[in-house]
């Protein structure tokens, strides 16, 4: 764990430069507009430790799948989220001597997040080696109105000197990606162009032939007076520059201003790309870095207007949900169907493909209560249309007639994960894409998205476990053996408590959605019926049996359901306080073995099924099962601990709950799990949001109705947030004095609070 970064309301600030510290960093200053976005690399050139990561939403690179030993099934290739081209470089040399914060004395460090108006900035002074003391003061965004753009406004003040200056202001799309399975490059160029104040690169991924265009132009003064500099413009393969000369006068600030834009064939033709890229490029120019810099506040301004939470008298946890909402809607904004919410965002290469379970089930409550309703809607079309992919990947698998397999992480519908214990046995996943079409309806009431998509889905889910179960005749009931759970540190069990239960739920869950839509849109289903090729009786009849005879492991003594068979021959006694701090976390300290026999939980599993299912167990059997299974899990996975917060709070253990919020929602800031420097936990932050509204708000839907069962931690003196629910937007206020809701839309609504119902 780590304190370096500054508490405050609405900045993430870091004061000194904390050099060994630069990759988290890097993370977390992270920027990004749902279409584009960056780790925090410096403008300058830089030595030091550093992963360099620009990234343009969709475009990836299918990695020919290395593994050491090729099982049937395993998917061709990784889908990796691309580092494409730097638009940031403004590398400086003062009399031939580069700028390089890594061979300077650096002071009076000072780099902030505004998160309130969405930009990055950097203060600083550096005394070259020379003895050169250069005063520095950087900004930058990633534009969330014209969110093909990104802008930079550098100046440097020379405090001792006066003399030539060279800048080198440049796109490169000549870059790698750290994680790469052949060490190759994944870009190959297509087209540069540089001339006067501007320069171009395109760029293509090999394989998938995505066309990336990047462009800058920019602007340099000195005490606002233009400057009378040689430009020399320098084009190589993947790479475009200005270069200029100039003398500085001691004393005199130049401000240089770089306005970028990334198109890519996603959106425009190829042959179009560099003339709009340009077209790009120049408006924003002409409107410039001030404006669109109050633009960018300004749109901040509305986005926190509705989601902002507030959190009174304690200024780290508030800080916390602020980043992890800002880091939301920087990662994906819903406006593009095609897209989804990557582990890392825009902030890291880890997890390469974008879409996990994580969009599902911790991502999708998030955006349904935020945004406009067609975002969650999106969310789920966007796996609707992955559904013949899903029951071809199935197939590969052995199974047939229209069961689908949704992948564990993938960027197209095709699987792309290639651990087997995790490819074939992950299945859990398909469980929370058939709940996420549940949650959706509850919360919107639009139950005729059954009819038009979720049915289908629905169907190839339900088919799906229906064959991957079977009957023990010994037990009497059906048994899903080798799978593993979402506690990733216990791998190829039989009966997995969590798998088991969502299975049956998604086989029960499938039936009710046929008869709704036999019921209220009989022609749909009719046609769905022919096109999925459906054998009612005999389909739905196997489903029953299964539903009714499903294998649940129980343990009469502890009376908790089993994490899975074999579970209690564990040294089961043992807890999380039987570690020692060095063996913390295990995943960074132990063999995989070692971890894998231990009792150790990674992230919630048992405990994750009774969030999503509370209302089917009674309140002992959730108090047991938190009671065992919590003091057992070590939450190394950031999906861990907003689970624990949600049901802390509905058991009323609030001291828990506010431990584990703290964890979720200082996940990063804090570098709790050791692992910042790869990028941000972005699925995690949607789990912060869930703490606090489904944890402390107590918010859930009860028979289409909003339910809040509010509490607050003794350590806040107050907190509040919006959400929006079926066209009204609610605020919800708690304090010491008690819960005021506020409904600021026209219509009238009934809602349930700490009990009772009231009209708003
Ligand atoms: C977790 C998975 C998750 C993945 C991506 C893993 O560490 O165990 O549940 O889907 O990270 O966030």
């Amino acid at each position: 764990m780590k304190n370096y970064l500054k508490h405050d309301a609405w900045n993430i600030i870091e004061e000194g430069f904390h050099r060994k510290h630069n990759q988290i960093s890097e993370s977390i200053f992270s920027l990004g507009n749902g279409r584009m976005g960056q780790r925090a690399n410096f403008e300058e050139y830089f030595s030091g430790e550093t992963l360099q990561g620009n990234y343009v939403a969709g475009i990836y690179y299918p990695d020919k799948t290395r593994v050491g030993w090729w099982k049937i099934g395993y998917p061709e290739y990784f889908a990796k989220v691309l580092n494409a081209a730097n638009w940031n470089g403004i590398y400086i040399e003062f009399d031939g001597e580069v700028f390089d914060l890594n061979k300077c004395e650096v002071n009076d460090f000072y780099r902030v997040l505004n998160m309130k108006e969405g930009y990055l900035e950097r203060r600083f002074e550096a005394t070259l080696v020379s003895g050169k003391i250069v005063k520095v003061v950087a900004q930058r965004f990633c534009s969330i109105v014209d969110d093909q753009v990104g802008a930079i406004r550098y100046s440097f003040t020379p405090v001792n000197f006066s003399g030539p200056v060279n800048i080198n202001l440049f796109v490169d799309a000549d870059v790698v990606n750290e994680d790469s399975n052949y060490d190759e490059k994944f870009w190959i160029d297509v087209a540069t162009d540089t001339e006067n104040d501007q320069a171009y690169v395109i760029a293509e991924t090999k394989k998938t032939a995505f066309q990336v265009a990047t462009g800058m132009r920019f602007g340099v003064t000195a005490d606002g007076e233009a400057v009378d500099y040689k430009v020399t413009h320098v084009k190589r393969e993947k790479y475009a520059a200005c270069v200029i000369d100039f003398d500085c006068e001691e004393g005199k600030e130049v401000v240089i201003d770089k306005i970028a834009a990334n198109l890519s064939s996603m959106n425009y033709e190829k042959d179009a790309l560099m003339e709009n890229c340009q077209k790009v490029v120049n408006a924003a120019y002409e409107k410039g870095f001030v404006t669109m810099k109050q633009e960018q506040a300004a749109a901040w301004a509305s986005k926190w207007e509705e989601s902002d939470i507030k959190i009174d008298g304690d200024v780290s946890a508030q800080q916390g949900i602020r980043f992890n909402i800002f880091q939301m809607y920087q990662t994906y904004t819903g406006e593009d169907e095609r897209l989804n919410i990557g582990p890392k965002g825009f902030t890291g290469e880890k997890y390469g493909g974008s879409t996990y379970w994580d969009t599902e089930a911790y991502c999708f409550p998030f955006y349904m209560a935020t945004a406009d309703q067609k975002v969650a809607r999106n969310l789920l079309v966007y796996r609707y249309k992955h559904l013949d992919r899903a029951i071809e990947n199935a197939g590969k698998l052995g199974f047939k007639d229209g069961a689908a397999l949704y992948p564990m992480v993938t960027m197209n519908g095709e699987e792309c994960h290639n651990e087997w214990e995790i490819t074939f046995e992950e299945i859990h996943r398909n469980g929370a894409i058939a709940y996420a079409i549940y949650d959706y309806i509850e919360y919107t009431g639009d139950k005729m998205y059954l009819a038009e998509y979720g049915l289908e889905v629905l169907i190839g889910i339900a088919r799906f476990w229906n064959q991957r179960v079977h009957f023990s005749s010994r037990k009497g009931k059906y048994v899903m053996h080798g799978v593993t759970g979402p506690n990733e540190y216990e791998n190829n069990v039989n009966n997995n408590f969590y798998t088991n239960y969502i299975a049956a739920w998604c086989l029960k869950y499938a039936m009710e959605a046929i008869e709704f839509v036999k019921r209220e849109a009989p022609d749909r289903w009719t046609a769905i019926e022919d096109k999925v090729k459906f054998y009612e009786n005999t389909e739905t009849g196997e489903w029953k049996k299964v539903v009714d005879n499903i294998y649940l492991p129980y343990d009469e003594e502890m009376k908790v359901f089993k994490q899975a068979d074999g579970f209690f021959d564990k040294e089961w006694e043992k807890t999380v306080d039987d570690l020692k701090p060095e063996d913390r976390p295990i995943n960074q300290n132990w063999s995989w073995d070692r971890i894998l026999r231990s009792v150790y939980i990674k992230q919630a599993d048992v405990l994750q099924g009774m969030y999503f299912f509370e209302d089917h167990f009674d309140e002992d059997t959730l108090r047991r099962n938190f009671n065992f299974y919590e003091p057992r899990t070590v939450h190394e996975s950031s999906l861990s601990p907003c689970i624990h917060v949600v049901l802390a709070a509905k058991l009323g253990k609030l001291d828990k709950a506010y431990e584990m919020y703290l964890r979720t929602a200082r996940l990063d800031l804090d570098d709790y799990n050791n692992d910042t420097e790869d990028g941000c936990h972005i699925t995690s932050m949607a789990g912060t949001w869930l703490a606090v509204v489904k944890g402390f708000g107590g918010m859930r839907i009860k028979d289409g109705q909003l339910v809040f069962n509010t509490m607050l931690p003794e350590q806040w003196e107050g907190y509040s947030f919006k959400i929006r629910f079926r066209g009204s937007i609610v605020e919800v206020k708690v304090n010491k004095e008690g819960t005021t809701l506020v409904n600021h839309s026209d219509e009238a609504l009934k809602v349930q609070l700490n009990g009772k119902e009231i009209d708003l």
